[in-house]
């Protein structure tokens, strides 16, 4: 499977980050990019859109085409998502009606050194997500105390969880027909 795994913190030494470089550790049999250069996105501006789509945006929208499944790794500032993240969210929900995000699965992951996890911004995350009319998985991964938890070496703990959540969700779409929960996502 190919997928997408996309940093919502551009943060040298970021958690979030290490945990999406974690999912190309725990599926060594999938095609797994990660994204943690949001930054490079401009900001969304509909003038700027009608002068022509920036090349990084066409790359981003290029790589979520392609991509099996979607996989965003949220921080959590003040209560929801960071802005980057919401900046590159918006891009890819554009043009309207017709966005790369439509049908595609998503999972949403998250991690914070506090003791939630950032669970408030995946749960908002989730919701834009839905809005957009991409196939939000219900599985999720919130790594609470994330600076002890994300440190080296990762608590293996974590490594099970993310391996549990990632195999939950796309094991069953490579799974032979007739095995269990096949409705869940259908190949
Ligand atoms: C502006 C700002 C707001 C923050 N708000 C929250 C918050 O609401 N909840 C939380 O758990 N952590 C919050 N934090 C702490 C972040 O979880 C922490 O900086 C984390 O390391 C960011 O993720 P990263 O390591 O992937 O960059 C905030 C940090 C900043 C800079």
């Amino acid at each position: 499977m190919e997928l997408l795994v996309i940093s919502g913190s551009t943060r040298r030494g970021s958690f979030n980050t290490r945990l999406a470089r974690l999912v190309r550790d725990v599926r060594p049999d999938d095609q797994v990019t990660v994204v943690s250069d949001l930054a490079a996105l401009p900001f969304y501006d509909a003038d700027v859109e009608a002068t022509g789509i920036p090349s990084a945006v066409t790359a981003l929208r290029g790589a979520v085409a392609v991509a099996d499944v979607v996989v965003f790794v949220t921080p959590e500032y003040n209560g929801t998502v960071p802005g980057v993240l919401g900046n590159a969210v918006d891009w890819l929900s554009r043009p309207h009606g017709e966005s790369v995000l439509q049908r595609k699965p998503v999972l949403v992951l998250s991690a914070s050194p506090s003791r939630f996890g950032a669970v408030r911004a995946a749960d908002h995350l989730r919701t834009v997500l839905h809005r957009i009319g991409a196939q939000v998985l219900p599985a999720g991964l919130s790594v609470a105390g994330a600076h002890r938890r994300l440190a080296e070496p990762v608590d293996p703990e974590v490594v099970g969880q993310l391996a549990d959540v990632l195999g939950s969700v796309l094991d069953v779409r490579t799974a032979p027909s007739g095995s269990a929960e096949p409705d869940l996502l259908p190949a």
